[in-house]
């Protein structure tokens, strides 16, 4: 799929340090496709107004959004527009959704939050505590996966919300979502999933995972930066969000705060035209449904080559479950024996290789693994945009470190 996907990414032409440069940072943000960055300035340079208004601009940017909302509710096949929301980034929003849910429950219920998950799935529920709600946490086993038992055993009939990511953005693990929910239900918590890192690489059917609220980001999926909620049908309208009255008071519209960044909707919008056209199809979610399918394909190649070339090299431990595992992130994390990981990451920065070293908030599961005093893992992910070539260099340049 790679030259024609490829030449859509002008940032992947720049030359550093006199190579182009190897993306391997998408977990922490993907490279954007010009067509978003068109569609972003198309709206500063054409229809730039706020909402609401009877003239021309103003009237495009109601359109903008609504399409907008459409558009995204194809890429998770949700029923429509109206079960999404937008915000600045997919940690404010849970901020909110968290402040919210809370406002309905009484000291002494629970939450259950996981080891594994990001902190931006944690902390807004950690800070429920102050008002008295217990939280309880999921243990992490050595495989990177969740421990089940675990989750069985601390899951009750005061549990009233469990916050659980679908794929871990550290281990590119993917939690068992099935068997979550129907422990949520058989208590009536609701569930509360994290889609940001699953969303960019497996396709994503929320008539499938079935869960009250899910958050995602655009800009790991190669949108500029806004956050997104899903929300069941009539599940924001239960809720008591801190919001305006002069705003409209129903969903998707009730948690959104202000005006919205028009210019990254169009942005967000272009993004998800962008994921479809890799795909075949006469509906925009049917196109999607094919994108991924060929997004996953290829995406797992290249992670097994990785995965593979790692394992080949002396010292090397890899993280997470075994690649051979169906549903799993391309995103691959390692410890190399008597060298820390910012050390590694700044040598591939030398080598015009863009990789994290960390824990990249998922610090948890880093504490969990005993991984701090070390510096974290050193992690590297997959995008629609690498190829088999780069991932050859990445394991010659390790080599290269491992023998010097
Ligand atoms: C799995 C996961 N959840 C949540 C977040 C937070 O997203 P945002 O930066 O939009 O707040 C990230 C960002 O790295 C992430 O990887």
């Amino acid at each position: 799929m790679n030259d024609a996907v490829r030449s859509q990414f002008p940032s992947l032409k720049r030359i550093v340090n006199g190579r182009p440069v190897v993306h391997l940072d998408g977990p922490a943000g993907t490279q954007v496709p010009q067509s978003v960055i068109d569609a972003m300035m198309h709206v500063y340079s054409h229809s730039n107004a706020n909402t609401h208004g009877q003239f021309v601009t103003s009237q495009e940017t109601d359109q903008l959004i609504e399409h907008t909302r459409n558009q995204v509710a194809a890429l998770l096949g949700a029923e429509g527009g109206h079960t999404i929301s937008f915000g600045a980034n997919m940690t404010s929003l849970n901020f909110v959704l968290a402040n919210a849910i809370t406002k309905s429950l009484q000291p002494g219920d629970e939450i259950l939050i996981t080891q594994l998950d990001h902190e931006a799935n944690r902390g807004p529920w950690l800070n429920q505590r102050r008002h008295g709600i217990v939280v309880r946490e999921v243990l992490l086993e050595e495989d990177g996966s969740l421990d089940y038992a675990d989750l069985e055993k601390k899951i009750s009939e005061k549990t009233r919300v469990i916050a659980i990511g679908l794929a871990s953005n550290i281990f590119g693990t993917v939690n068992e979502i099935d068997r979550v929910r129907q422990l949520a239900y058989e208590v009536g918590a609701l569930l509360v999933v994290d889609g940001v890192h699953f969303l960019p690489h497996l396709l994503t059917d929320i008539r499938e995972i079935d869960c009250d609220f899910l958050l995602c980001s655009a800009y790991k999926f190669y949108g500029p930066h806004v956050g997104i909620l899903y929300s069941r049908p009539g599940a924001l309208d239960r809720l008591d969000t801190d919001r305006l009255r002069v705003q409209t008071q129903n969903a998707p519209y009730r948690i959104e705060r202000g005006t919205l960044n028009h210019a990254a909707l169009a942005g967000v919008s272009a993004a998800v035209d962008f994921i479809a056209s890799n795909g075949e199809g006469s509906t925009l979610r049917e196109k999607i449904i094919s994108a991924m399918g060929h997004i996953q394909k290829y995406e797992r190649s290249l992670a097994q080559q990785l995965y593979l070339g790692l394992r080949d090299l002396d010292g090397v431990d890899i993280y997470g479950p075994p690649l051979k595992e169906t549903q799993r992130a391309p995103t691959i994390s390692f410890t190399v024996e008597n060298k820390r990981p910012e050390d590694i990451c700044r040598y591939l920065a030398d080598h015009s290789i863009c990789a994290w070293d960390g824990n990249f908030y998922a610090i948890r599961a880093v504490e969990a693994m005993g991984l701090m005093g070390q510096g974290g893992v050193t992690r590297m992910g997959i995008a629609v945009y690498n190829t088999p070539e780069e991932i050859d260099y990445v394991i010659a340049t390790l080599k290269g470190l491992l023998n010097a």
